[in-house]
């Protein structure tokens, strides 16, 4: 299969903390701290994967799954030298491949759930869900609704159709609105617990959002 991110892979951390002066990246690590050692967590579309190797230092059981050789390599670049108390388990195949559901602590969905169209979105989104154990956690970082008044959520919208435009271009992904997650999560059983809010020039334009299964 080609490989979407053969182009940007490389560049696509450096570019993040550009675009978003290193918010995304404060978005991605914002619900680490709920990991405790030894938790069997999964990183969905891991791509360099700041967050996972983060996990795997506290201790985790770290699964990542990825369909970019690019983005595995770039990950396993990240690792370097680096041991762990439990060696990350890398798969590189289709999210909706893995079937080892009720297996883990926390799945993690960082700026992945938005390369799909929505009814494919919704579809992994739910698939992530059965991945959790009861009582486990889904934590989706993303692009926040667009809020405020008419020229906030104007500019909010523009950031992220920059951004979309961008990936469907490169990348191939999905050209869509940015979507309502809190809503979607719900949707597939999840109950919110929390959401962390990351600001960026006037406004708040990425959220992690906290979900618990049922
Ligand atoms: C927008 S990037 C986000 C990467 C990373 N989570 C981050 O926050 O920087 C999306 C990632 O999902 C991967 N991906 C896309 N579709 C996938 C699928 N069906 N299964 C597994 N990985 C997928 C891509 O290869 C890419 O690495």
């Amino acid at each position: 299969m080609k490989d979407r991110y053969s182009i940007v892979g490389p560049f696509y951390d450096l570019m993040s903390v550009i675009y978003s002066f290193n918010q995304i990246n404060k978005c991605k690590t914002a619900m680490l701290d709920r990991i405790k050692p030894d938790d069997n967590v999964l990183f969905a579309g891991v791509g360099h994967g700041i967050d996972a190797i983060a996990a795997a230092e506290l201790g985790a059981k770290v699964t990542v799954v990825d369909l970019s050789a690019t983005m595995l390599k770039r990950f396993n670049k990240g690792i370097g030298k680096k041991e762990f108390k439990h060696p990350i388990r890398q798969l590189h195949q289709n999210i909706l491949e893995v079937d080892e559901f009720s297996t883990y602590d926390m799945v993690f969905a960082h700026f992945f759930l938005n390369v799909f169209l929505k009814k494919m979105m919704v579809q992994v989104l739910d698939h992530l869900t059965k991945l959790a154990k009861k009582e486990g956690f889904v934590v989706v970082g993303d692009f926040s609704l667009p809020k405020g008044n008419l020229i906030a959520k104007f500019f909010q919208i523009l950031y992220w159709r920059m951004a979309d435009l961008f990936f469907w271009a490169v990348a191939n992904n999905a050209l869509h609105p940015v979507y309502d997650y809190q809503k979607h999560m719900g949707e597939v059983g999840l109950k919110i617990k929390t959401v962390k809010y990351f600001r960026m020039l006037f406004d708040e334009r990425y959220y992690s959002i906290l979900g618990q299964k049922k």
